[in-house]
């Protein structure tokens, strides 16, 4: 019984695509400050053999003083088994007003990530 339940932990761990979040959603009713998303896009690689293929995110495209800031980041793997990417925060992120993503496939694997960036 106990290694039935050890291998099913093993699997489930395994099977878990790898999605990161950073920072928190800012909600503020009362204030009307509420962040809102600000970017959305869906980052997708095909796999090549023998190679890890990476992928970079810059928002916003040009930075400026009046770029919004960020407060919460989501980087949604869309790959439903072990095979996913991981995602890095290069530069920026939260609390700063632009941000340097990096997703990195496994080795002969591709990618299919959806990114979504809240600011205010
Ligand atoms: C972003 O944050 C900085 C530092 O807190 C602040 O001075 C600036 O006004 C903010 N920018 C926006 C667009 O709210
Ligand atoms: C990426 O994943 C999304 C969500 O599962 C799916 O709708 C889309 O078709 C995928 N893109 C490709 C090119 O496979
Ligand atoms: C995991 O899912 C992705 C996307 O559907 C696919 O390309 C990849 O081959 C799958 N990995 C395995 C080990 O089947």
């Amino acid at each position: 019984m106990k290694c039935a339940l050890i291998v099913l932990f093993v699997f489930v761990a395994s099977a878990a695509a790898i999605s990161n979040h950073w920072g928190e959603r800012s909600t503020n009713i009362i204030w009307m400050k509420n962040d809102h998303k600000i970017y959305l896009n869906t980052v997708y690689a095909v796999p090549v053999r023998g190679f890890q293929i990476s992928r970079d995110v810059k928002f916003p495209e040009v930075v400026h003083k009046y770029s919004q800031n960020i407060t919460y980041i989501e980087a949604i793997d869309n790959f439903r088994n072990s095979s996913g990417g991981t995602p890095i925060i290069l530069s920026g992120g939260p609390r700063f007003n632009y941000v340097h993503l990096r997703i990195v496939s496994q080795l002969n694997y591709g990618l299919n990530f959806t990114i979504k960036i809240y600011g205010k």
